[in-house]
């Protein structure tokens, strides 16, 4: 059995859509989630799901203690489900090759700093683009610029905003990020 720890920072739908996928089968189960947010949804979930969790601040996310609370759980991936820090050398380091980031556009357009979440929806709606989508990518120290896994694109209408927009990104989201989890489990 696989141990997966998601970082969320936020409503944590993508941590449920992970949960769901593997529960009750018998190749992954999260065992932890991490969160620099007291008041996040996804505390509410893995409060709810009974899953440990741990809430960090600035000084704690940086700290070799942090290294090895989470090597204790021997994960195999590190997924970052809505993850608002850049994420520290010393756990890129620590976790080489098993961290990994979904950003809701098309990368390399609409990443880096600043680009998360209705920010993203906005620019691509301003530009009149025709399509965007999601991308699955590995982590390393520099913002959405780790090796891509997986894209997945969605056509962008002349009546579409940010609320119908973001609608489409997490619906590729919740199908492809359990999916892409999986097969590099299994990979
Ligand atoms: C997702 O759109 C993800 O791409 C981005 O943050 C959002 C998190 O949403 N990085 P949720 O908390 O999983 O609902």
């Amino acid at each position: 059995m696989h141990s997966l720890i998601i970082f969320a920072s936020g409503r944590g739908s993508n941590a449920e859509a992970i949960l769901e996928y593997f529960r009750g089968g018998a190749l992954a189960r999260v065992v932890l989630i991490v969160s620099n947010k007291a008041d996040a949804g996804v505390l509410d979930l893995a409060r709810r799901e009974e899953i440990p969790f741990l809430l960090i601040d600035k000084k704690m996310f940086s700290e070799a203690s942090l290294v090895e609370q989470l090597e204790a759980y021997q994960p195999s991936l590190i997924v970052l489900a809505g993850f608002m820090w850049k994420i520290p050398p010393t756990l890129v380091t620590a976790f080489q090759d098993k961290i990994v980031n979904i950003h809701p556009a098309l990368l390399p357009a609409y990443g880096g700093r600043g680009m998360y979440g209705h920010h993203v929806h906005e620019a691509v709606l301003a530009e009149r683009d025709r399509e965007s989508g999601i991308t699955i990518h590995q982590v390393n120290e520099r913002y959405d610029e780790g090796n891509i896994i997986l894209q997945a694109r969605c056509a962008v209408s002349v009546d579409d905003h940010v609320e119908s927009l973001a609608q489409k990104i997490h619906k590729l989201e919740h199908f492809y990020y359990p999916r892409t989890i999986e097969w590099l489990l299994r990979n």
